[in-house]
């Protein structure tokens, strides 16, 4: 089975901390897709997927991007972590033959975010973000919001990344703060 195949494939790519990781992302994934009504499916699969080039070695992040055509822009070359993402749809493809839109725009946006996010890619956003193995101070109150109101947590949740990127003097992509004038205008208007 696919799943099966997927799961023992990454877990041999990544450290055993982000396999666990990555098993709790498809389990809150799956719980908040069925709470909110979307397709589990995809999202159980981007989970398995989603960080699968996270542990690779930076010089080997750059060498692959460049082989297969990621836009290798300054900020990914001082902080090549940030094509793990671009790497993992790249993989997907390649290794898995996987086409479906819903699964390569979950893992896709599961870093930055975008703001042309589905809500299924919101809830995977979410679930990166608070799968059980998470564990700072608002991370059970953004569960709970999570549970209700999928445009509120990731509002939120988003506020909290671009807070913490600040505090630690990281860059912030700019789609991270489309997405947040997406989100904040909605809520005004609703
Ligand atoms: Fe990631
Ligand atoms: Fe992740």
């Amino acid at each position: 089975m696919l799943e099966d195949d997927l799961a023992q494939w990454v877990r041999e790519r990544v450290k055993p901390k982000r396999y666990t990781h990555i098993l709790g992302v498809r389990d809150y994934a799956t719980r908040l897709a069925e709470i909110h009504g979307e397709p589990v499916r995809p999202l159980r699969i981007a989970a398995l997927l989603h960080d699968a080039a996270r542990d690779m070695p930076r010089e080997q992040m750059l060498q692959q991007a460049e082989a297969w055509g990621i836009p290798i822009m300054p900020p990914q070359h001082a902080e090549p972590v940030l094509l793990h993402a671009e790497l993992a749809v790249e993989l997907a493809r390649r290794e898995w033959a996987i086409d479906d839109p819903a699964v390569l725009s979950a893992i896709r946006y599961h870093t930055s975010g975008h703001p042309d996010m589905t809500r299924s890619d919101m809830i995977f956003f979410l679930a990166d973000g608070l799968e059980p193995t998470r564990d700072y101070p608002s991370v059970d109150l953004l569960r709970r919001i999570a549970e209700r109101d999928v445009h509120r947590a990731t509002r939120l949740l988003l506020a909290n990344s671009i807070a913490y990127l600040r505090a630690g003097g990281k860059r912030i992509h700019p789609d991270t703060f489309d997405l947040q004038a997406r989100l904040e205008s909605e809520a005004r208007s609703s």
